[in-house]
């Protein structure tokens, strides 16, 4: 069995939810606190032994690409100062994975993203991490993407993350249906993207984690657009479960949807309280904010 030592992350969406911010500024690199939402997940690829980040990138990529390249000036600039803590910081974030990045020359739907890595990623199994998903796992325990690698090297099969999802919600996320194991997992053998309630299979949805085998390029080529006239990786990973196996994993990480104004908003407001810098400050501030509202 391969280790998973690649990931695409796709970043190449409009972030139409972000207007009129994301007109300029792709969505991944908007910060919460003080890290743009794109290194908490290069991160977590990081910690679980990936060595190539495939960035799938779009008419912004530029900052993207920045992000994670030497910034000679100002590195030289904190040197001088005497800001080795900062040097170390910056080349931490530079040294962190071999950034690979590639153009979706338009959004033509994450399926497409995805499809845009095939070059790089090659024939080997891959991660998926969408770039405007956090995911934190508790201190010590391991990354969301490290779970489904695991599930990967116990089978052989590509794992995708699940969670669950009131009923009300399920039309905001692909749905999943099949068999559960008694560990959880299930057999996934329909997927569903955007289901209305009556039409959803489960109330398991697909949070933007996934390990895939190469297989799920031949059935990207051939997707044709679906829901809202994107090339949807929900209908390519049918055509994967029925033909290959697919498995879907719950998984232990609390997570945040950055792409999202509110998921946004709470993912800079629980990651300010554990940020030393603000932490008291905010807490505070919370409490006498709670107290007027
Ligand atoms: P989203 O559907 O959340 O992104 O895709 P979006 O289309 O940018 O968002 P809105 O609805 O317009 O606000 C999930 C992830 O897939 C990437 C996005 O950048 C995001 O990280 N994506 C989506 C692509 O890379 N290319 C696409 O064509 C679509």
């Amino acid at each position: 069995m391969k280790h998973v030592r690649k990931a695409v992350i796709p970043a190449a969406g409009l972030g139409t939810r972000f207007l009129p911010a994301t007109k300029t500024v792709p969505k991944e690199m908007l910060p919460i606190v003080d890290r743009p939402t794109l290194l908490y997940i290069v991160e977590e690829a990081a910690r679980a032994g990936v060595e190539d980040i495939i960035l799938v990138a779009g008419r912004n990529k530029t900052a993207i690409e920045d992000f994670f390249d030497c910034s000679y000036e100002l590195q030289d600039k904190l040197a001088k100062d005497g800001k080795t803590e900062w040097v170390e910081m910056l080349l931490g974030i530079q040294n962190m994975a071999n950034v690979i990045s590639i153009r979706q020359k338009q959004a033509l739907g994450l399926g497409h993203a995805v499809h845009c890595a095939r070059p790089i990623a090659g024939d080997e199994p891959f991660a998926v991490l969408l770039g405007d998903e956090i995911m934190i796992s508790a201190p010590g325990r391991r990354t969301v993407t490290e779970q489904l690698s695991g599930v990967y090297a116990a089978t052989g099969l590509s794992t995708v993350a699940i969670m669950e999802v009131p009923e009300k919600d399920v039309s905001k996320y692909g749905i999943v249906g099949g068999a559960m194991r008694e560990d959880g997992v299930i057999k996934i053998e329909t997927v569903v993207e955007k289901p209305s309630p009556p039409q959803a299979p489960s109330r398991f949805a697909l949070p933007g984690r996934y390990v895939f085998t190469s297989a799920i390029f031949q059935y990207l080529e051939k997707t044709k657009p679906g829901k809202n006239g994107e090339i949807q990786l929900t209908d390519a990973m049918v055509e994967l479960a029925k033909n290959h196996g697919l498995l879907g994993a719950p998984f232990e990480a609390r997570r945040y949807d950055a792409g999202d104004k509110f998921g946004y908003l709470q993912a800079n407001i629980e990651m300010g309280l554990e940020h030393p810098d603000v932490a008291p400050r905010l807490r505070e501030y919370l409490k006498s904010l709670a107290q007027r509202i």
